[in-house]
């Protein structure tokens, strides 16, 4: 199958990325809700990470994707990511785009602007997990520069299967991570 690239497409919706709220936690349940293959968080890990406490170990960070050229006016959400950082460790841990609005460039994005914040904080290595099935996860991690770096046997449940586990060297990917938002 061939497969245009985010930017050969015609992008008709514009939008835009920001700090996520304690505001945006039903959007984000309902787009999670929708993408079985992200983690499974709660409402209170949400509530949480939203809550912009920033005196937690390790630090944590979730940014959206909205609708509209202004991030802060309030358009519909389109998508999230959320990562932590410890140190010189951080790591990738949830990203989702919502089904209606894939293939514009969104995921890409946010997990940029995850391992962008990572950087920030001084971590020097990005890592993560995702099932072994998740092409097109990996192809996305592995645009970023990830690298596979073994497997974790029968880690995910319902269905039973597999973990790759990826990391980034953050020294070596700042130019993977630069996009452009639409
Ligand atoms: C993975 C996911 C976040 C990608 O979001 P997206 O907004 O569609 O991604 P983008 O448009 O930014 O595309 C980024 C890259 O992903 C890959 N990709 C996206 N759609 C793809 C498809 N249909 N087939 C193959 N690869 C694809 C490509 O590598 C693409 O880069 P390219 O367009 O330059 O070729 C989205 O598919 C999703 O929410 N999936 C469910 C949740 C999930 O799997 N999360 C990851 C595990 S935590």
């Amino acid at each position: 199958m061939i497969r245009e690239t985010a930017s050969e497409r015609n992008t008709t919706i514009p939008w835009s990325v920001r700090r996520a709220t304690a505001a945006d936690l039903e959007a984000i349940l309902s787009i999670q809700k929708e993408c079985p293959e992200a983690p499974d968080w709660s409402s209170s890990i949400w509530r949480r990470t939203l809550s912009g406490d920033q005196t937690g170990h390790p630090l944590r960070v979730c940014f959206v994707a909205v609708e509209g050229r202004l991030a802060n006016r309030g358009g519909s959400l389109l998508g999230f990511s959320a990562g932590c950082c410890a140190g010189e460790l951080s790591e990738l841990e949830s990203v989702a785009t919502s089904v209606s609005a894939r293939g514009l460039g969104i995921g890409r994005a946010l997990c940029s602007r995850v391992m962008e914040w990572c950087r920030e904080q001084g971590a020097q290595a990005t890592e993560l997990e995702v099932r072994a099935s998740n092409e097109v996860a990996l192809g996305l991690y592995r645009s970023l520069g990830f690298v596979e770096q073994g497997v974790r046997r029968r880690y995910y449940r319902d269905p039973i299967e597999d973990a790759v586990l990826m990391s980034a060297d953050m020294r070596m990917t700042a130019d993977a991570t630069e996009f452009r938002e639409k």
